[in-house]
């Protein structure tokens, strides 16, 4: 008998642990994703971003004692016509220990990983977020031009535009460009992750993982050009700039930046009266009054 090869739908792996210590006193007692930007709490910026994608079934993964907080925020998912799993990782060994914890539950999906503190904002992320999501194998991975590269993993390409190399936090680095906190992956990746040693540092790096799929010729990198914006909120400065961003683009534009609500509106995963039922809890805000817009009228801007 013919056997029934089904393709499986991409899953979303949201990494919300770590310890935060840059951003001390602030995450002494509170989860870094948890921290206000602006208006919402950091994790819906990256929960929006895996959205575009496309993606309804979502891992979150974080630390045994910020869990309880976050799920207490966002509940199952089912608000939003999505589906969350929550999955505690003991320690911060690492990003790419989150494909190893997600391993069961994602049973060779092909997955995208976001990372809790980053937020991106860019001209047709959808569509560029869904070509990603389409390529049948390898890895997609997306570089921003940044002043500090040496915080990052940085990539750098040959004069065809394919990436040559990648490394992580180099103290000299060959460029400017900085691979963010957004992954793409085919159903090898468990396998993968599988593979890789711990770091000097005693972490699973994602650049590990990412090398692995460049030695193999399959690792893809989009460049975020101008228009875009890809900030981490990691450090306070960056938390600053963050809030400032989205606060400048909303007021000025009177468009929401970050809100799962709007987009799993304008995705079809939610219809208008669940939105309104969303929207009313909110109403002292101006984030309620203009999610309220959006259903009653069907203004914004349809992502
Ligand atoms: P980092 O900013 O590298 O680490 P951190 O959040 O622990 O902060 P600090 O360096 O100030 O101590 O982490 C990037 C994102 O990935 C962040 O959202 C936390 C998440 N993360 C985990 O959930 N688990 C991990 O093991 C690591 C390393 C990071």
């Amino acid at each position: 008998m013919m056997e029934n090869k089904q393709l499986k739908s991409t899953k979303g792996i949201l990494l919300a642990g770590g310890s935060g210590t840059r951003l001390y006193p602030l995450t002494l007692v509170s989860s870094k994703q948890l921290l206000p930007i602006y208006d919402k709490p950091m994790i819906y910026y990256p929960l929006t971003t895996l959205m575009l994608a496309g993606i309804r079934d979502i891992m979150i993964i974080s630390t045994p004692q910020d869990i309880p907080q976050i799920k207490r925020l966002l509940g199952d998912g089912s608000d939003l016509g999505l589906r969350f799993e929550y999955c505690v990782q003991p320690k911060p060994d690492g990003i790419a220990q989150a494909f190893i914890l997600a391993e069961e539950w994602l049973d060779q999906s092909p997955c995208v990983l976001v990372l809790g503190d980053n937020l991106i904002f860019a001209p047709h992320l959808s569509q560029l977020l869904q070509k990603a999501s389409q390529r049948k194998s390898g890895a997609t991975i997306f570089s921003y031009q940044v002043s500090d590269p040496e915080r990052y993993g940085v990539v750098t390409f040959d004069e065809n535009n394919k990436v040559t190399q990648i490394i992580e936090k180099p103290t000299n680095p060959p460029s400017n460009w900085a691979v963010t906190g957004l992954y793409f992956y085919d159903s090898k990746v468990t396998e993968y992750a599988k593979c890789i040693k711990p770091s000097d540092r005693g972490e699973y790096e994602i650049t590990d993982l990412n090398q692995i799929y460049l030695e193999n010729d399959d690792l893809h990198v989009e460049r975020l050009g101008r228009g875009c914006a890809w900030l981490d909120a990691g450090v306070p400065a960056s938390l600053m700039q963050a809030s400032n961003f989205v606060q400048m683009i909303q007021a000025r534009q009177g468009i929401l930046v970050g809100s799962p609500a709007e987009v799993a509106y304008h995705r079809g995963f939610i219809d208008a009266e669940q939105l309104r039922k969303i929207a009313k809890k909110l109403l002292k805000t101006d984030l309620g009054r203009m999610l309220m817009d959006v259903a009653n009228e069907g203004l914004g801007e349809k992502k």
